[in-house]
């Protein structure tokens, strides 16, 4: 077991969170908090943005810290100047030394169906911000020799997802460039994980709109939030190039990719399709 790294997460290190104001983000938020780092949240709903913010507050000091107050930033990063300004923002008061790129979300039924006209803006969330932000901020890491790159990812990544199809290939791409980067920055003081939870308690399956899914019908495989955030910082601060949370999640992102292809994707197309009904989104258009 290699020695827990803590320069990444020390005291007052300024962690840039996207996507803070609910879910994974938001615990990942309080994970930050619990470590005393200086805190820059991004959502677009400033209200829960704010609460989120003096929740952080409350669990930093009463973890014995006094980082400074959280720096909150609105944007939506599907829109054309999104990243830059959050860049802009995020930069303002200080060097990033730790990006979470964590905003994200899923749009769910077949490729051709309108259901999902939503896919190009997953796709300028759930990839090109998170691409853009970390090219940004990347060589500045390197150039300190510290810091480092968590990328919330997806047992998604670890093959294709039949109904869900951009989400699935959006969360393969992550999961690519992190671990290509972790490969990359070995030596510079700067480390790169991806942190790939299966299905987990948060807005993101009402927000796609995939409550009828034959897998988010299944509650006993969901995760907790604030489980999976931890499991998230931890293996982040011990350098993992991946982790992914829960024994039962691990083994299948180990074996599902691993079958025959045609079964792999014949029991994604199950777990993905709505119960005892047609495909949602085709039958819809
Ligand atoms: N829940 C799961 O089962 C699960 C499993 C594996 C991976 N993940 C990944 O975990 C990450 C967090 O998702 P979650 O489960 O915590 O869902 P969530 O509760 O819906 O949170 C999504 C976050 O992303 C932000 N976001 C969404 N669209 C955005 C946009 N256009 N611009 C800026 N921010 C945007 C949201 O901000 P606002 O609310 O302020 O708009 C929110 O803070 C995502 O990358 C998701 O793919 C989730």
């Amino acid at each position: 077991m290699p020695e827990p790294r803590t320069d990444a997460t020390a005291t007052h290190r300024r962690v840039l969170t996207t996507g803070a104001s609910s879910g994974i983000g938001r615990e990942l938020a309080f994970a930050f908090a619990r470590r005393g780092a200086a805190q820059i949240l991004h959502g677009r709903d400033e209200e829960r943005l704010r609460a989120v913010a003096d929740a952080t507050d409350r669990i930093a000091r009463d973890a014995g810290h006094a980082p400074p107050a959280p720096l909150l930033l609105v944007a939506d990063l599907a829109e054309a100047d999104g990243v830059d300004r959050l860049l802009a923002g995020a930069r303002a008061d200080g060097p990033v030394d730790v990006l979470v790129n964590n905003a994200g979300f899923g749009t769910y039924g077949p490729f051709h169906a309108p259901a999902t006209d939503r896919d190009e803006a997953l796709v300028a969330v759930n990839v090109v911000a998170a691409t853009r932000l970390a090219k940004a901020l990347l060589p500045e890491m390197v150039a300190r020799g510290r810091g480092g790159v968590l990328n919330v990812a997806s047992t998604a990544a670890f093959q294709p997802g039949p109904l869900a199809a951009a989400y699935y290939a959006s969360k393969a791409y992550l999961l690519h460039l992190s671990e290509a980067l972790s490969v990359e920055t070995h030596g510079t003081g700067v480390t790169v994980t991806a942190l790939c939870p299966g299905p987990t308690r948060s807005g993101f399956h009402a927000h796609a709109d995939m409550g009828e899914a034959r897998l988010v019908r299944t509650p006993g495989l969901f995760l907790r939030a604030d489980r999976v955030a931890e499991a998230g910082v931890r293996a982040f601060e011990r350098g993992r190039r991946v982790v992914v949370p829960g024994f039962v999640h691990a083994l299948g992102a180990t074996l599902l990719p691993r079958l025959p292809r045609p079964l792999t994707l014949a029991i994604l197309r199950y777990a993905n399709a709505p119960v005892g009904g047609t495909d949602r989104g085709a039958a819809s258009g």
